[in-house]
């Protein structure tokens, strides 16, 4: 089996700045609580024209240059969201028509926030058993489209963005040491946003009313997120044969602070080996952990030869974790 790994990088995040202090003037909260809370001060907002498809669509055409790729050179193309702008076609067809990639397989991959690391995974599958030559793999949200404007329990943590990764064969020892991958369905009420569940009778009018919202029982998430991204972290560490000390940097699902700390102390890992960009994006679901990654290779935070943990949790309920040599 050929090494797998991710070759380059890339994001694209809306221009529009939502600060918490704006959202003191919508819902009844303070950027001290959401501050204190969350660790988020900003968030973006996608404009009309800044669809899920065209945020997509620019992260995937940066990480292609950064991986010096070609559009026609990719064979797969998988894109994680939870806000596609249709039902069908896919984000992934649209993505394979826009940048030209004739050769590409495309589909999409609902797995919440944890869809990125899944697609990851399931393109170094591609990879490793020479199936496929060159992925794509796409995170894209635009959630403040779904968001309960009225909820001041969801709407100051969600934002919207995109992040790529370019995934190929790379030399031994060098790409995805290890993985785990994880579902418990029976926490699918704690967080989820309906599409056709409701809408079963004729509707009144043409077309479906009302757009779908994300509900969430932030209690009980946190909780389960603090135990699965310590436990999965440790046990994809296992299953590479690594300790917590040689891992170079932690990248988590940008959801909330005080998750990311918690996990980090009950790992033992010191703040300093985690990357945190939360601050200025809030959660992005399936685009937080790219855009991220693509920031932390930009800063010099991720280098050649790094061996990098990505976990993150999410609807489903589910988790994923990759250990990987960049
Ligand atoms: O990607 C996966 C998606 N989800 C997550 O990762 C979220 C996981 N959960 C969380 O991050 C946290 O549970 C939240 C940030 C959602 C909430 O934080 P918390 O510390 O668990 O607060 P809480 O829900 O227990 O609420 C505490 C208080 C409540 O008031 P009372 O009942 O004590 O009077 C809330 O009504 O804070 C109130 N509150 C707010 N106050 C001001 C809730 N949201 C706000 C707000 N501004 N935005």
């Amino acid at each position: 089996m050929r090494s797998a790994g991710i070759v380059g990088l890339g994001s694209y995040v809306p221009e529009k700045v939502l600060t918490n202090f704006d959202l003191e003037k919508i819902v009844e909260t303070s950027d001290e609580w959401i501050t204190t809370r969350t660790g988020i001060k900003e968030r973006r907002v996608a404009a009309a024209h800044e669809t899920t498809t065209a945020m997509a669509i620019e992260a995937a055409k940066n990480a292609l240059k950064d991986a010096g790729v070609s559009a026609s050179e990719v064979d797969l193309i998988i894109v994680a969201t939870v806000t596609p702008d249709y039902f069908f076609p896919s984000t992934a067809c649209q993505v394979q028509h826009a940048i030209g990639a004739p050769n590409a397989a495309a589909f999409d991959l609902l797995v919440g926030c944890t869809g990125f690391v899944y697609g990851v995974i399931v393109a170094c599958q591609f990879i490793q058993t020479g199936a496929s030559n060159c992925a794509l793999v796409i995170g894209s949200e635009a959630l403040t489209r779904i968001v309960d404007w009225t909820d001041r329990k969801t709407c100051v943590l969600f934002g919207d963005g995109a992040g790529a990764a370019v995934v190929a064969s790379v030399p031994e020892g060098r790409g995805l040491l290890a993985f785990d991958l994880g579902s418990d369905g029976s926490g699918g009420p704690l967080l989820k946003a309906e599409a056709l569940q409701s809408c079963c009778e004729m509707p009144s009018s043409v077309g479906l009313n009302g757009r779908p919202t994300i509900y969430m029982n932030g209690n009980e998430v946190f909780k389960f997120a603090v135990r699965v991204m310590a436990d999965s972290t440790l046990a994809a560490l296992q299953k590479a044969g690594l300790t917590v000390d040689q891992v170079d940097l932690i990248v988590p699902h940008q959801a909330n602070i005080r998750i990311i700390d918690a996990a980090a102390r009950r790992l033992g890992v010191p703040m300093d080996k985690i990357f945190v960009n939360l601050d200025r994006y809030g959660n992005t679901s399936a685009a937080s952990i790219p855009i991220a990654m693509d920031e932390a290779k930009r800063s010099g935070r991720m280098k050649e030869g790094d061996i990098v943990v990505a976990t993150s949790f999410g609807a489903g309920l589910s988790w994923a974790t990759f250990v990987m040599r960049m």
